[in-house]
């Protein structure tokens, strides 16, 4: 799966066991589903995933990782995945904005994802299979990009995973989930919290103010394939500019967050909360006592690789200073009373592993 901040990789056992504290949960709605990594985890225990997400290339991932069962996709994309990692190298809009004006990638694997994006389109296939072939060659660039795992800025001298080949992989299908066929929704948070009916609802929003747009651009545009009109060092699209969320904004967060909660239609409300996010944990617990009674689960991390280097301007020279270097991720888990919830023990967390960056220069 892609390198994205704010994925619940390291946390996904506690999510799960949150889960199963709740009696008879057959579908669990994923409000802001990101890598999908959580649906993903769900499906693989049997439930019923409907997954959401307001970017595209998310919408993908949802589709690919929770909507397509493996009985019904793989022979298409075994064969396909094979066929398109044969395909030589064709420079396109692609190579030029993100290998010449931009060094995000080596141009002759810019070229190649050129190509093959655009095999992709030119099969008209339907959706969900186009998302099961749109993942790979995401995962794949991923694997030799050359950034922090942020697309805000590339590095200054190539990462050593860029000089390797690009190379597809057929993603990790899962077999229809025992509760029923899953589906992949992109529409705000608040639209989904209304129209998708679960036994649980998983909510993970963003925490602070670095726009999800902004931070994978890239994967944007190779998903949409629009070609976009771009601006600033990282040549991200124009549209970063206007399709903003309330969840980034310090001001917008809690009254979203607020209406967000009062309008999810599941009973039951899983809620990650880090300790570095806009809301203090008093304030959120206040407005979830509004839904029920809150359960908690807290784990302690290490924090992301940029805080453990530091900031630096596009010299390379270091212009800030790292803040604190370990943050506590919490889980509320909040039913209706009466509903018995029984959570395991608070777990401290080793490091996360992450290749070792080389320094960042800041783009736009
Ligand atoms: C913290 S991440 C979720 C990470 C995810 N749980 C995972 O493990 O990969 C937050 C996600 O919320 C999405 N998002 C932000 N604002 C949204 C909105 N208003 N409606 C729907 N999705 C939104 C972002 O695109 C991002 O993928």
């Amino acid at each position: 799966m892609i390198k994205y901040l704010g994925s619940k990789r390291v946390l996904l056992p506690e999510i799960l066991a949150a889960v199963r504290a709740v009696p008879g949960v057959r579908t669990v709605a994923d409000l802001f589903s990101g890598t999908s990594r959580v649906g993903h985890a769900l499906k693989a225990e049997g439930y019923r995933v409907l997954a959401n997400d307001h970017l595209a290339f998310a919408h993908a991932l949802a589709r690919c990782y929770v909507e397509a069962d493996r009985e019904d996709v793989a022979r298409d994309a075994e064969r396909l995945v094979a066929e398109l990692g044969r395909l030589p190298g064709r420079p396109g809009y692609f190579t030029e904005t993100f290998c010449v004006r931009s060094r995000f990638f080596q141009p002759r694997n810019g070229e190649r994802i050129d190509a093959i994006r655009e095999a992709i389109r030119r099969k008209g296939l339907p959706p969900v299979l186009e998302a099961v072939l749109l993942v790979p060659l995401m995962e794949a660039a991923d694997r030799v990009d050359s950034t922090t795992g942020v697309q805000m800025a590339y590095l200054k001298s190539w990462a050593p995973r860029a000089w390797k080949d690009l190379e597809l992989r057929v993603p990790a299908l899962l077999p229809r989930a025992r509760a029923g066929r899953g589906r992949a929704h992109c529409a705000d948070a608040l639209e989904a919290a209304r129209e998708l009916v679960a036994d649980v609802a998983y909510v993970d929003p963003p925490y602070n103010q670095h726009s999800y747009l902004g931070n994978y651009h890239v994967w944007e545009t190779l998903v949409c394939w629009d070609a976009p009109e771009f601006y600033g060092t990282a040549c991200k699209r124009v549209d970063c500019r206007e399709r903003r969320s309330p969840f980034n904004s310090r001001r917008a967060f809690l009254p979203a967050l607020e209406r967000l909660l009062a309008s999810v239609a599941s009973p039951v409300l899983v809620v990650s909360f880090s300790d570095e996010g806009f809301v203090e944990r008093d304030e959120l617990e206040a407005i979830l006592r509004t839904r029920g009674e809150v359960h908690v689960l807290a784990r302690d991390y290490k924090r992301y690789v940029g805080a453990q280097i530091g900031i630096y301007n596009p010299r390379g020279e270091k212009v800030g200073r790292v803040g604190r270097l370990r943050n506590t991720e919490f889980l509320f888990v909040v039913a209706p009373p009466g509903v018995p919830i029984s959570l395991p023990p608070a777990r401290r967390a080793g490091r996360r592993r992450r290749e070792p960056p080389r320094v960042a220069s800041r783009g736009a």
